[in-house]
């Protein structure tokens, strides 16, 4: 709840000096003519000191100075907001304070960086802005004959008091944003056709490359597959090395055996001399034994003539001796036995030696051959290889020639690579712009059903038909409520649609309907002072309306001129209404029950004819300076 102290006010429009208390009224009645400062005192006075704001000259806050004195304007205003106190002092062309607005809360000052920070801090705290103030507690001339207005200017002045006024101006602007995202969707997809248009004329021409470029590829390897195929394997000469190697061992082995083969040599000669000695011995011995034989067989049948001698002692041989001699040659015979029986012996036995170093000798004879076969092996097998070695290095040199060939061949440049290159390089730039433009597009699209939201929920159909529906039964309770304080003539009900003769359709239209029990079906059909009548219910209903909107009631209601050309039953009636409010409801009639309640009700007139309905009055005059005084009661 805003509870208002007592306004203290300096050379502020036509006042000079005045202070008014607003708290614990009651219902007050403010008297005077036209002119006299009503306005300046009850209604300017509080919406300067708080908003800073005239009703009279909007934010030109210069012109509220009291032009005769021209400087040091001063309002003081004491509120309390849910208890908490709060003191606001609007200065202007103050000779102290200059252009300030001080703000206290309980004691301390709270005011802003600048005058504006203070207001804003002061709406914050009220929790109403000035249009809210205004409306719920301010009831004016302007909204007065409202159920006369057209439905347009009626939606539009329920839709100020919901404070919903700002609403199709944001509806053009969703609209536009709206409008704007799906252009903008539109010119993205276009460039996204463009770029995809050229991406894909350079992927053909990627792909015509790459295929001219596999080609090539697969030329070269061909290529290189043929020259490959003229590569020989060279001929090892392992084996045969190894071949070498074991002849040459061998050829030694036996190199070495055959070297004593010289000793062998000279062992068997000495033997062969021997022997041919014995031999040639024997063969004489043998001949004497012939010679012997021939000898004894001859003197067997021969006779011994005289002068015979022995052939071999000389001596002269007899007959008898003949015999002796046969013996002799006998005995001779045996010694010559004996000793060729010798030689053979010796004979044998040397030829026995000789045997095993001859059969050595036949052995090593074998050896020497078999080396000689060795060493022409080993030479065939040299031979070999450095045939081997010669067809090797020509191989070699070839399979040299074919590497080098190869190497050529992978060396040849694929001029197709550097076409798709170029092609790539140029397709990139395209290709992330593409990108970009998907995931913009994608963005821009999520939000689009947002803003089609947006525009619908702003739209009449939205929001504001919706806040607007909500409040009629309220408001039709309250009209109800009202109509029924003033003499219960009049069903006055609000509809926020109008059912279109024509076509029976329904379209969105705001709407208040009167029902005079005793006459007319429509507003327009009623007298005027009827239509008054009517006009200060709904003033009271769309002033309840204001007031609802707001999460903090304020103790006043301010009535500024309405009561002009209502008739005196209709005036009775509503300072009726107006006085029950400013009591506690315990305190009421029955009927007055459902009536909100109001601390301090003010009631501004110039109609003197009034005057007596009120306990508690204010005179308002000018003096002779021009200044506005007071006179309570
Ligand atoms: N800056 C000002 N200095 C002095 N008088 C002013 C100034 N601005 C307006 N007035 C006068 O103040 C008078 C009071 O007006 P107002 O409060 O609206 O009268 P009413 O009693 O009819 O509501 C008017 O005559 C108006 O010309
Ligand atoms: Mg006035």
């Amino acid at each position: 709840m805003i509870r208002f102290g007592k306004v203290e006010i300096e050379n502020f429009l036509s006042i000079g000096n005045v202070s008014i208390d607003f708290s614990n009224r009651g219902l007050v009645a403010v008297l005077g003519p036209n002119g006299a400062g009503k306005s300046s005192l009850v209604v300017d006075s509080i919406l300067y000191g708080l908003y800073g704001l005239t009703e009279k000259y909007g934010n030109e806050r210069d012109k509220v100075i009291n032009r005769f004195v021209g400087k040091d304007c001063h309002i003081h205003i004491p509120i309390t907001v849910d208890g908490v106190n709060v003191e606001i002092d609007s200065y202007r062309g103050h000779h102290k304070f200059k252009d300030e607005v001080l703000l206290k809360i309980d004691g301390k000052d709270s005011r802003g960086r600048t005058n504006q920070y203070t207001w804003d801090k002061i709406v914050k705290i009220l929790d109403m802005d000035a249009i809210g103030f205004q409306n719920s507690i301010i009831f004016g001339q302007s909204m007065s004959q409202y159920a006369g207005l057209p439905d347009a200017q009626q939606k539009a002045i329920v839709e100020r008091l919901l404070g919903c006024s700002w609403i199709p101006k944001a509806y053009e602007l969703a609209k536009t944003s709206s409008f704007e995202l799906t252009k903008e969707l539109v010119l993205i997809a276009d460039r996204f056709d463009v770029l995809d248009g050229k991406i894909e004329k350079i992927k053909t021409d990627i792909d015509f490359y790459t295929a001219k470029y596999t080609d090539f590829e697969g030329e070269r390897a061909k290529k290189i597959k043929e020259v490959l195929a003229g590569i020989k394997e060279l001929k090892s000469t392992k084996v045969l090395e190894k071949e070498i190697k074991e002849y040459q061992d061998k050829i030694s082995t036996n190199e070495a055996l055959v070297d004593g083969q010289v000793q062998l040599s000279v062992d068997i000669r000495k033997l062969d001399l021997e022997i041919n000695g014995f031999e040639v011995k024997n063969t004489a011995v043998v001949a004497d034994m012939a010679k012997l034989n021939k000898k004894i067989a001859n003197l067997a049948e021969t006779k011994i003539a005289d002068d015979l001698r022995c052939d071999i002692c000389g001596q002269t041989i007899t007959n008898e001796s003949v015999e002796d001699f046969v013996k002799h040659l006998n005995s001779e015979l045996e010694l010559k036995k004996t000793e060729t029986y010798e030689y053979k012996i010796k004979i044998k036995a040397r030829k026995e030696e000789r045997q095993p170093l001859l059969d050595e000798q036949t052995n090593l004879q074998k050896l020497e051959q078999n080396n000689r076969l060795l060493v022409s092996a080993l030479n065939k097998a040299k031979t070999v290889i450095s045939i081997v070695d010669k067809e090797n290095a020509r191989v070699e040199e070839r399979n040299e020639n074919c590497h080098k060939r190869v190497n050529e061949i992978k060396k040849e440049t694929n001029t197709y690579q550097d076409s798709i290159d170029k092609l790539k390089k140029e397709m990139l730039p395209l290709s992330e712009e593409k990108d970009k433009l998907t995931v913009e597009y994608k963005t821009k699209k999520a939000d689009l059903p947002y803003h089609e939201f947006i525009v619908e929920f702003y739209s009449n159909r939205g929001f504001k038909s919706f806040l607007i529906e909500s409040v009629i039964p309220a408001m039709n309770d309250y009209a109800a409520t009202y109509s029924h304080a003033l003499g219960g003539k009049f069903d006055i009900t609000f509809s926020p649609q109008k059912q279109l003769k024509t076509k029976g359709e329904v379209r969105e239209k705001f709407n208040v309907e009167v029902f005079n029990r005793q006459g007319a079906e429509v507003y327009e059909g009623n007298s005027n002072g009827e239509r008054r009548a009517i006009d200060a219910v709904v003033l009271f209903v769309l002033g309840e309306l204001a007031s609802n909107r707001l999460n903090k009631r304020v103790s006043i209601l301010i009535l500024d001129d309405v009561f002009e050309k209502l008739d005196d039953e209709t005036c009775n009636s509503i300072i009726k209404v107006l006085k029950m409010m400013s009591v506690p409801k315990g305190m009421r009639e029955e009927e007055y029950q459902d009536l909100p309640e109001r601390e301090s009700v003010f009631v501004l007139t110039h109609l003197e004819s009034l005057k007596s309905q009120f306990d508690n009055k204010i005179q308002i005059r000018r003096d002779h300076n021009g200044f506005t005084t007071i006179e309570e009661n």
